[in-house]
């Protein structure tokens, strides 16, 4: 595959604080382009991270024809680059390529861009605790057509960009009752940004009411837990880890797919199954509700602090007791960092 490099003049490497790098404000150096015309991916670039121009009839601005990734690059104990899980995402990017009747970017590309890309903005992945490359892959529509059709022409870009861990507090999430994310043979499933668009409202109402985050429930009973924000959720009950089933509504996320295997590998005992609101709060009643937690990319594990239902606020047992989830943590980033062994080849190499 030949990618044409056009360097930066003008890099920003020495002068960013890569410390304390805040979550989705800073970019890196370059970027990689790919674009679909004529039926077939071409033009494979990287070039200086820098606005696009688009036409103000571009398809994706009126129509939300657009999908995304989210992933992370590491630097480990050996000074290596590494990513972890990268495929998994191409995979899921794919699928929501489908449902979004867009032309499917190929792994083969995904992961070259990918590759390309990281070794060449690697100074921006350091070792510092806590701190990693997000790595953000996004296709959208080109066409300048304001009329409802799938486009002849999308682009494929990835940007990528220092940052620390998303959540660092225990956090505060509300049961959202009235509000729906997905339905049944909808688009919950996913990654395309009028997903979150819709979101926006439901979540700032939950922040106006001191929530740091949303539940969301499914959306003929509310009385099923399904996810939250940008992660699965996980319980701890009896000793038993707890997940909802992805189905068409929920995001079948590779952290929560991590946290499984991890789980299971451990002897723990694993359920994939619909879990009731009244379930959660009865058992946290009984004092058998263990750990609540969040898993996804952003945050890798997000312990739930308290959860609230109709104005009523639950408070969880406390975190520093949550040996399961800061074990999982623990456990992802020794393998992240090469500590652990990476037993299940979830380690992607990015090689000079
Ligand atoms: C809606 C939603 N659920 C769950 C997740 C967690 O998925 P992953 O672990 O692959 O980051 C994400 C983040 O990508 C998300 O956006």
């Amino acid at each position: 595959m030949n990618i044409a490099v056009s360097k930066t003049s003008h890099p920003r490497l020495a002068s960013t604080d890569l410390k304390s790098p805040v979550f989705g404000k800073i970019y890196s150096d370059h970027m990689f382009v790919a674009d679909f015309a004529n039926g077939q991916w071409q033009d494979y670039r990287i070039v200086p991270y820098g606005n696009i121009s688009i036409s103000p009839a571009n398809t994706t601005l009126h129509y939300a024809s657009t999908i995304f990734e989210g992933l992370k690059a590491y630097r480990n104990l050996h000074n290596e680059v590494v990513v972890f899980r990268p495929s998994d995402n191409a995979k899921r990017m794919i699928k929501s390529a489908e449902r979004m009747c867009m032309p499917a970017v190929p792994e083969s590309l995904f992961m070259e861009g990918l590759t390309e890309l990281l070794k060449l903005d690697q100074g921006w992945i350091t070792q510092h605790a806590g701190t990693s490359l997000y790595v953000r892959p996004f296709q959208f529509a080109m066409d300048p057509y304001v009329g409802i059709r799938p486009s002849d022409t999308y682009t494929f870009m990835i940007i990528t960009g220092p940052v620390e861990s998303y959540y660092s507090q225990p956090v505060k999430v509300k049961i959202e009752t009235q509000y729906t994310r997905a339905t049944a043979g909808g688009t919950g499933f996913a990654k395309t940004g009028g997903n979150y668009a819709a979101a926006l409202r439901p979540a700032l109402e939950a922040q106006k009411e001191g929530y740091d985050q949303l539940i969301w429930t499914d959306s003929v009973s509310h009385e099923y837990v399904e996810e939250s924000g940008t992660m699965n959720l996980m319980f701890v009950i009896n000793d038993t880890l707890i997940t909802a089933p992805t189905g068409d509504t929920i995001l079948k996320g590779i952290t929560r797919d991590s946290i499984l295997t991890l789980a299971r590998d451990k002897g723990m005992k694993v359920e994939e199954r619909p879990i009731k609101v009244t379930e959660i709060i009865d058992a946290l009643k009984k004092g058998i509700l263990q750990e609540a937690f969040g898993v996804g990319t952003a945050a890798t594990v997000a312990p739930i602090q308290s959860i609230g239902l109709n104005g009523v606020n639950y408070e969880m047992p406390d975190v520093r007791l949550s040996q399961y989830s800061q074990g999982f943590l623990e456990n992802l980033n020794q393998i992240k960092s090469g500590v652990l062994e990476d037993k299940h080849g979830w380690i992607y190499k990015v090689l000079d």
